[in-house]
């Protein structure tokens, strides 16, 4: 939806000049943002465009401890107030975003590194700390975190936990909650919890590990993170397969996958247009322009041997099945160029249409191709723009619907919910969900129940009451209890 929200009455108390007081005793004062609109406009938003999902929070506290957010949260119970976690803000759901206002807390201080155990592969750090940055910790041990979201050179480890990341590797690593061994967590009403631990394997009671990961902030605040690391790869390469049309290239995807007997790192699509629009926003260029889709498909591995076999038996069967041109990027300088265009590609299309909506859908793997037609379907019928992107080799295909020039803003408005009822129906009937990695926050929570049973949704929704009585934390995301 990108009209009005209708953001359903809950009553929160207000956030009172002694509670204001009472938070920079907690953190400090010089760590509360209060009273100053300029200052706290940042943090009513994530990056999604709508103004419709914005929500101005009436105090931004930045805590340094669990203790200190511990504190927070017994306020928040006490006084009735409503607080909304926050990492870096990447996020695309909403989840950050303090619906009822109150208190966003923000976990920026809180980034240490505080333990790089090569013996054991793993390392602990504190929410704050940038994604990228722990690959660059321990690349010089020989070490690496398999975790790729497109945003990692600016997101917060923390928001990967909450959201459950996915990214450009899940095809081989799979997503965020792999590599989560351990974590400290702050309940909502303020007890301070370890999860798991430096353990391979632990079934000491439930797995409350997977519970908190992608719980998207409304369970608990992860104060410190255990994540397993595994051997840097020793070879890695990237292809560039330009395909004639969209169908093709998506077609190519479940052959690779069943066909080659490789598991690839990655497999990422690109329509021409989001290959166009990533490379005028870096003002770069890479050969597509004679390509109606291109594949970025990723090798790694433990030898330049073996990944020389795998991408040439690889690119052989791109060949077989319609690609035109195989370029093989062999040197970081030239991945990362290709890699940077498929990462931008959602904040270029965000410059090119400030009216859109933004999709993440997810299905079977072999139904990308169905999906990705059904997309083109829908475009036509409803004459808007539809570019489609994403990491095909996993099922999750992005999209930024935006209106055609000869749709008024009106028109648009109009028939963005039924287009989106009927672009959930055709993903539901693929077996699919209305969100692979980027979270339902508010956003989303609407659809919700096009894809989860009444008796599944309850489920979740007694968890909650019971973990947060007071619904006091990141109150209005995935549903409404
Ligand atoms: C991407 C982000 C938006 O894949 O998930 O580009
Ligand atoms: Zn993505």
């Amino acid at each position: 939806m990108v009209a009005e929200q209708t953001i359903p009455e809950q009553t929160y108390n207000p956030v009172t000049p002694a509670i204001v007081e009472e938070l920079k005793n907690i953190v400090g004062a010089r760590y509360v943002i209060h009273g100053d609109e300029e200052k706290l406009e940042p943090f009513s938003h994530d990056e999604i465009l709508e103004k419709a999902y914005r929500h101005m929070p009436d105090v931004v506290a930045r805590p340094r401890t669990a203790q200190e957010i511990a504190a927070i949260m017994k306020l928040a119970n006490r006084e009735h107030i409503a607080v909304t976690p926050r990492g870096a803000g990447s996020g695309l759901s909403g989840g950050a975003v303090p619906i009822y206002g109150g208190v966003v807390l923000l976990c920026d201080r809180m980034n240490d590194i505080l333990d790089v155990d090569a013996e054991n592969m793993m390392i602990v750090v504190e929410p704050g700390v940038v994604t990228s940055q722990i690959n660059e910790h321990v690349a010089p041990l020989g070490l690496f975190y398999a975790g790729y979201p497109m945003s990692l050179e600016t997101c917060y480890i923390g928001g990967n936990v909450a959201e459950n990341a996915g990214g450009g590797k899940a095809v081989k690593y799979g997503v965020t909650s792999r590599y989560v061994l351990g974590l400290e967590v702050v309940t909502p009403t303020g007890e301070i919890i370890e999860l798991g631990g430096k353990l391979v394997k632990d079934v000491t009671g439930y797995n409350l590990l997977s519970l908190m990961t992608g719980s998207e902030g409304t369970l608990g605040i992860f104060t410190k993170i255990i994540l397993k690391l595994l051997p840097s790869p020793k070879a890695n390469v990237d292809l560039l397969c330009l395909f004639p049309s969209a169908r093709q290239a998506i077609e190519a995807v479940p052959k690779i996958m069943t066909q080659s007997g490789i598991t690839p790192t990655a497999i990422e699509f690109m329509d021409r247009s989001s290959v166009k629009a990533g490379c005028e926003y870096l003002n770069e260029t890479i050969p597509y322009q004679n390509a109606g889709a291109c594949l970025l498909i990723t090798v790694d591995g433990a030898s330049e041997q073996q990944v020389e076999r795998e991408y040439e038996a690889i690119g052989e069967l791109c060949l077989a099945n319609g690609a035109f041109e195989v370029y093989v990027a062999d040197n970081f300088t030239t991945s990362e160029r290709i890699w940077k265009i498929r990462r931008n590609v959602a904040e270029a299309f965000a410059v090119i249409s400030p009216i859109q909506v933004n999709e993440d859908l997810v299905v079977p793997p072999s139904r990308i191709p169905d999906l990705v037609d059904g997309m083109a379907e829908i475009g036509k019928k409803y004459n808007l723009f539809v570019p489609t992107y994403g990491h095909a080799g996993d099922g999750n295909i992005h999209s930024r619907i935006s209106p055609r020039p000869e749709v008024s803003k009106e028109q648009w408005y109009q028939l963005v919910p039924e287009m989106l009822h009927e672009l959930y129906t055709l993903t539901a009937g693929l077996g699919g969900r209305v969100s692979g990695e980027h979270g339902i926050g508010h956003k989303r929570k609407q659809y919700v129940p096009m894809f989860l049973t009444p008796e599944t949704i309850e489920v979740m929704k007694t968890i909650k009451r019971a973990l947060d009585p007071n619904n006091v934390l990141n109150p209005g995301k995935i549903f409404d209890v």
